[in-house]
């Protein structure tokens, strides 16, 4: 039997790697580590004490019912950022503002993080999974001073590091520096991350299709095309696929990198710019499915080649398998939308 990769080894293994690295990140990366063990505590109990199921009573400023977990996990980590050091600022879908940290500590941290805190509230109370979401990027303002919104709304392309924690059947911590992709699995018995998926690949092609077909009717037709293709009978192609949908972005995408499949949510004239948040679901997750060797887009352009306007941006996103998404995105060239 070979021995166990701890979280913290393999970061300290990788730092190794750059002679002149500082460790901040990777203790960035550890504090997140933390915050997420801290998390799958009280997601774990989450039936058994009081103050975690159900509403808050707050609505956020997605228009969203803040779930009480959702406010748990978001203290937790904006705590861990703050005391941590490394971190200037952060943006969170909890919070309507960016924040800056006041401490002197804080603004001479390097780094800035997006995050979803609980992604897929919604599946709280039914014990469903459900993840945690993170995109870390370099400030661009001068050390020293104070977050600004510009440090914030960087494209994609700029992610130091992106990753989720998914509290699912085991809690896994996956995530890219740039580098490849890799998996850890929450031992619950020693409190520890260890490496269980390293260097994630996803799969050329896949035999699921995720979507909340409910929607199928009032977006551009080009998804009820593809979504007919899916379902067609093609043996030559593993057709037809599987239709699966969770309803937790994370989960739904995790099963989808290991399994191989596609993932798509489009606009809707209830959500006219997309539903799910550009800064801190999209472009974290398309930089691990690039890193794992599948596509990443909008319908018209790759994901971390946008370049953000607001906090809480919304787009359409469509994330898999390479050629699904390749055949998704000819479905959407080649059909015409009605006037
Ligand atoms: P969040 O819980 O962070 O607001 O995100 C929910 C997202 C995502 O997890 C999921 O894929 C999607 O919303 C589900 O939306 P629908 O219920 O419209 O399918
Ligand atoms: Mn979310
Ligand atoms: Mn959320």
């Amino acid at each position: 039997m070979s021995k166990l990769t701890t979280l913290n080894e393999f970061i300290m293994k990788k730092q190794a790697d750059f002679p002149g690295a500082s460790g901040e990140l990777s203790r960035l990366l550890n504090d997140i580590a933390v915050a997420s063990k801290i998390v799958t505590r009280d997601v774990r109990r989450a039936g058994l004490v009081d103050n975690i199921l159900g509403a808050q009573g707050e609505v956020n400023v997605q228009g969203e019912q803040q779930q009480k977990l959702d406010v748990v996990a978001d203290n937790q980590f904006i705590k861990m950022f703050e005391m941590g050091g490394e971190v200037c600022g952060i943006g969170s879908e909890e919070n309507d503002n960016y924040m800056a940290f006041k401490s002197e500590t804080s603004k001479n941290g390097k780094y800035v993080v997006l995050f979803d805190p609980l992604d897929g509230s919604s599946n709280i109370d039914v014990n469903v999974s459900i993840g945690t979401i993170f995109s870390i990027y370099h400030r661009i303002s001068p050390v020293g001073t104070e977050a600004t919104l510009e440090d914030m709304l960087q494209p994609g392309d700029k992610q130091v590091a992106g990753g989720y924690v998914l509290y699912g059947s085991s809690t896994m911590l996956v995530y890219t520096t740039g580098n490849g992709v890799n998996g850890f699995t929450l031992d619950p018995t020693i409190g520890e991350f260890c490496l269980s998926h390293p260097n994630m690949k996803t799969p050329e092609t896949g035999r699921i299709y995720s979507m909340n077909e409910g929607n199928i009717a009032v977006c551009h037709p080009g998804y009820r095309k593809y979504t007919e293709y899916c379902q067609e009978e093609d043996a030559s192609t593993g057709r037809p696929y599987s239709g699966r949908y969770i309803g937790s972005l994370v989960a739904d995408f995790h099963r989808n990198l290991i399994k191989g499949g596609i993932y798509f949510y489009p606009t809707t004239p209830a959500a006219p710019k997309g539903r799910l948040r550009l800064l801190y679901e999209c472009n974290p997750l398309a930089f691990v499915i690039e890193q794992a060797g599948g596509l990443a887009t909008d319908g018209t352009q790759r994901i971390m080649s946008i370049k953000p306007t607001e906090l809480h941006q919304r787009v359409g996103f469509i994330v898999g398998s390479k050629q699904m998404v390749e055949k998704l995105q000819e479905c959407l060239d080649t059909t015409a939308v009605e006037a």
